[in-house]
């Protein structure tokens, strides 16, 4: 079983982990027996699942819903959660929104921003609910990017992000998510704080990698992001197996394997 405490020790060892995004049963037991270290209920599950063009739609009771089809048929992995946006704007709807997904089965929860998520962090922590702060390419600010574009790019745009994630570290924050930012900066966020950096499409000196399930199935809807691999048709899955897929990626992760610099962004 993993917890926070061995993803912890993963960092402080150099051992990298994995992270996949999951939304049901069947791909949740799968990927338990490819011991793949922590699953992520992303709202990801608007694009991939729904049908929607953007994350914005999905709501807490649909979040609550797939984190307890994981729940229910992954033991080994820690589980991520995310809160869907705008249910967490006020402290206390952010509160009762992550009693929802705990008691749905998640073991931590996922924020999108910077500083500003500094007192929920607080909050939450002394509640006894870890949180995972995700930064970068946040994709519920899609609006305000004006699209899904590489971020931290400018000296003043990646100093802010440094100072976010030492901030929300310094509130509390568990984990952290670098999303779709230069290999670099990526590189220094993750040597400047203690806690674990889960990357994606954040080069390969994060101490672990996420992808959305479908998209390293070779499922992607439109043009396949720089940072996505496909490891069900990889010649190394000599079984052709998504079990396979997921076991590889792990290996891949691992080795050092994945991601290549073909995968990053500078
Ligand atoms: O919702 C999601 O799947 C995510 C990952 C892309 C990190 O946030």
């Amino acid at each position: 079983m993993t917890t926070l405490s061995t993803l912890n020790k993963f960092k402080k060892e150099g051992v990298k982990f994995t992270c996949l995004t999951c939304y049901d049963a069947m791909f949740a037991r799968l990927m338990d027996k490819a011991q793949i270290d922590t699953i992520l209920i992303g709202d990801s599950l608007g694009m991939v699942v729904q049908g929607h063009s953007s994350t914005l739609p999905v709501t807490i009771e649909d979040m609550v819903y797939h984190t307890a089809n994981i729940a229910r048929s992954n033991e080994h992995a820690l589980i991520l959660a995310d809160l869907p946006f705008m249910s967490y704007v006020t402290l206390p709807e952010a509160i009762t929104n992550s009693r929802k997904l705990m008691q749905a089965g998640a073991q931590v929860i996922k924020i999108e921003g910077g500083s500003e998520l500094c007192d929920l962090v607080t909050t939450l922590a002394q509640a006894g609910t870890p949180t995972c702060v995700h930064l970068g390419l946040t994709p519920q600010l899609v609006n305000v990017f004006g699209g899904y574009k590489i971020q931290g790019r400018s000296d003043e745009a990646a100093d802010k992000l440094l100072n976010d994630a030492q901030a929300v570290v310094g509130a509390g924050a568990a984990l952290l998510v670098l999303e779709c930012v230069p290999a670099e900066l990526a590189k220094k966020v993750t040597e400047s704080v203690e806690v674990p950096v889960i990357g994606i499409g954040a080069g390969a000196d994060t101490d672990g990698q996420v992808l959305v399930m479908h998209d390293m199935l070779g499922m992607v809807h439109g043009r396949v992001p720089r940072f996505v691999h496909d490891f069900l048709t990889d010649e190394r899955n000599t079984e052709h197996s998504i079990e396979g897929a997921f076991a590889l990626y792990k290996q891949a992760v691992q080795e050092g394997s994945f991601p290549t610099k073909q995968h990053q962004f500078d």
